[in-house]
């Protein structure tokens, strides 16, 4: 019998109310018991003293470009990204080449997952065929295949009816509708609509092409009774509905992008393409409000949108294609709130881990005896710079390239078996 003691290390467990010096033992891949102090002769020890003890991240948003386009990332290089950022478990958008909108692509991505074998690669199966807006996908058969939630990621679904048919389906399917809330019509250009956009000439997304999504689907919630995830929130009017929602009753959750709370529209003055993503950096009080949502609860977890271009898709603004690599600097960034006093640290690992799980209803987020041991190990303080040692990810595309970031994940256990270590 395989046996693993975590020794020594401060854990912080949200989904049992656990913060404190605590011995984790894991059997056979599984927590078997949660002790002041373990002893057993035949266990292997990793001592961590001085760490965070945290269930294994989970992240409900990534894109791996797994099959079609593989220079920018594929399932070996986005596992890798995955385990060093203290994510055992992603969630997969199906906007590659083929999408996921049929059982070939959600097998080939299960079983390349399994042969690679560092985190549990879950796949989102598109609402739409092609991710064209026009028919519904066999959504019976995606969840059948394995699809945890559906998403029409990259792009809105602009047709309210085929919304609607889409929500109450995935309510039958129990299922979660991800949810990219951006009116394509409003949200044509590069950039957010504001005094940077103005001043460069740069075409515009408006935060209202945001909005006005998040009101509709929220509305479409109500009635049919989905449960729905806005994905990447970014504007203080979208957190407004959506606290309007939950305050109702209705089945809405949402997600932060780390980079929306770090870093408005002038990043792209620094950054340029880099700093290109959809929905896009936003203004100061936009930024203020993810964080006082976070602070107050309104915001359910963090993802990343690990979104990865080569430099030569970045190079100007206008043509660059949107998207941020964030699987290995979430952490240090959410860190940011708990070191400003904003937020508990346990506040941080809840967006990391139960509350992602609540959302797909998925058994994990939690060291409870009995659960898959996943683990996150990490040293809040530690500094380090993602750069070309350090970067696991095939592109570099974030504005946080070269820059020294505090806070670093140390190991990274899947059921057992550690999958990575610094
Ligand atoms: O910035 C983004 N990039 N937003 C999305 O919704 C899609 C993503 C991508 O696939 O690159
Ligand atoms: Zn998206």
């Amino acid at each position: 019998m395989l046996k693993l003691i975590v020794k020594n290390g401060y854990l912080v467990d949200p989904s049992q109310g656990l913060e404190g010096k605590y011995d984790v033992l894991i059997e056979n891949g599984k927590v078997k018991s949660i002790d002041k102090s373990i002893f057993i002769p035949d266990a292997e020890i990793v001592d961590v003293e001085g760490l965070i003890v945290s269930p294994g991240f989970i992240d409900i948003h990534v894109h791996f470009r797994d099959p079609g386009q593989t220079y920018k990332e594929d399932i070996a290089s986005g596992s890798r990204c995955a385990v060093a950022g203290g994510f055992t478990t992603v969630v997969c958008m199906p906007n590659t080449n083929p999408p996921i909108d049929n059982p070939n692509v959600v097998d080939y991505i299960l079983e390349k997952a399994k042969k690679v074998g560092l985190c549990r690669i879950l796949p989102a199966g598109t609402i739409t065929k092609g991710r064209k807006g026009k028919d519904l996908s066999d959504l019976y058969t995606l969840k059948n295949a394995g699809c945890v939630a559906f998403t029409d990621d990259g792009s809105p679904v602009m047709d309210s009816n085929i919304m609607r048919k889409a929500m109450e389906l995935s309510a039958q399917l129990d299922r979660v509708i991800l949810d990219h809330c951006e009116d394509d019509k409003l949200a044509y250009g590069a950039i957010n609509e504001g005094e940077v956009s103005a001043l460069l000439g740069l075409s515009e997304r408006s935060p209202e092409a945001e909005e006005i999504q998040i009101a509709r689907d929220g509305i479409l919630a109500y009635h049919t009774g989905a449960r729905v995830h806005i994905q990447h929130v970014s504007t203080s009017l979208g957190i407004e509905l959506i606290k309007y929602f939950k305050e109702r009753g209705v089945s809405i959750t949402c997600e932060v992008n780390p980079n929306h709370i770090a870093f408005t529209e002038r990043e792209i003055l620094f950054c340029g393409g880099n700093a290109r993503v959809n929905p896009p950096l936003r203004k100061e009080k936009d930024r203020k409000a993810l964080i006082e949502a976070i602070r107050e609860g309104i915001i359910d977890c963090f993802a990343t949108d690990h979104a990865p271009h080569q430099t030569f898709e970045k190079e100007i603004v206008e043509f660059s294609s949107p998207g941020i690599i964030g699987l290995q600097t979430a952490l240090p960034m959410a860190l940011e709130l708990y070191r400003k006093g904003i937020i508990p640290l346990k506040r941080v690992i809840e967006l990391f881990t139960i509350n992602p799980a609540k959302i797909l209803g998925l058994e994990l987020g939690s060291l409870k005896p009995g659960k898959p041991a996943d683990i996150t190990i990490f040293d809040p303080s530690r500094e380090w710079v993602l750069n070309e040692e350090t970067n696991f990810s095939k592109s570099r595309n974030t504005p946080l390239w070269n820059k020294i970031l505090k806070g670093k994940v140390i190991y990274t256990i899947k059921e057992g078996k550690i999958v990575y270590k610094d």
